[in-house]
């Protein structure tokens, strides 16, 4: 478990970051902080694009952002939303981010002071990893 300290920073980096996003269709703003082993944060929010394909969830960009900077093990995130009911990452960013981190800590908070845990594992049990190719 995160000790509280860090947690709280996390929160505050992910709501912060929430304020950035880019979200003029879905007005769902989303924001990311993603804790790296280091100890370095990264943030990211989500962007949206009139193509809806194209859009970045809020995760994804964080875990781009890390890893553009040359970290890529992380040991938690922290996700706001503004909703009433904290959000889980979609499966997208399940996805990307058990490329990294399989059983990294997730926490998701939202400006009403709601709050829910997971760990990745849970959220996606049986990743695609690269373990998954044939061996040559
Ligand atoms: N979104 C995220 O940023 N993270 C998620 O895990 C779920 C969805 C964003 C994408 C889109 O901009 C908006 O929320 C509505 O789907």
């Amino acid at each position: 478990m995160m000790d509280a300290a860090p947690k709280d920073a996390l929160r505050a980096a992910a709501l912060s970051v929430m304020a950035r996003a880019y979200a003029p269709y879905s007005h769902f703003r989303v924001g990311a902080a993603l804790a790296a082993a280091g100890g370095r944060t990264f943030t990211g929010c989500n962007v949206e694009n009139a193509s809806f394909g194209a859009t970045i969830c809020a995760e994804r960009a964080a875990v781009l952002s890390a890893v553009s900077q040359g970290e890529r093990s992380f040991t938690s995130l922290v996700i706001a939303t503004e909703g009433p009911t904290p959000v889980a990452p979609c499966g997208i960013c399940r996805q990307v981010l058990a490329e990294f981190a399989p059983s990294l800590e997730i926490t998701s908070c939202t400006t009403a002071g709601a709050e829910a845990h997971w760990s990745l594992d849970q959220l996606l049990p049986a990743p695609f990893t690269s373990n998954s190719f044939p061996s040559s």
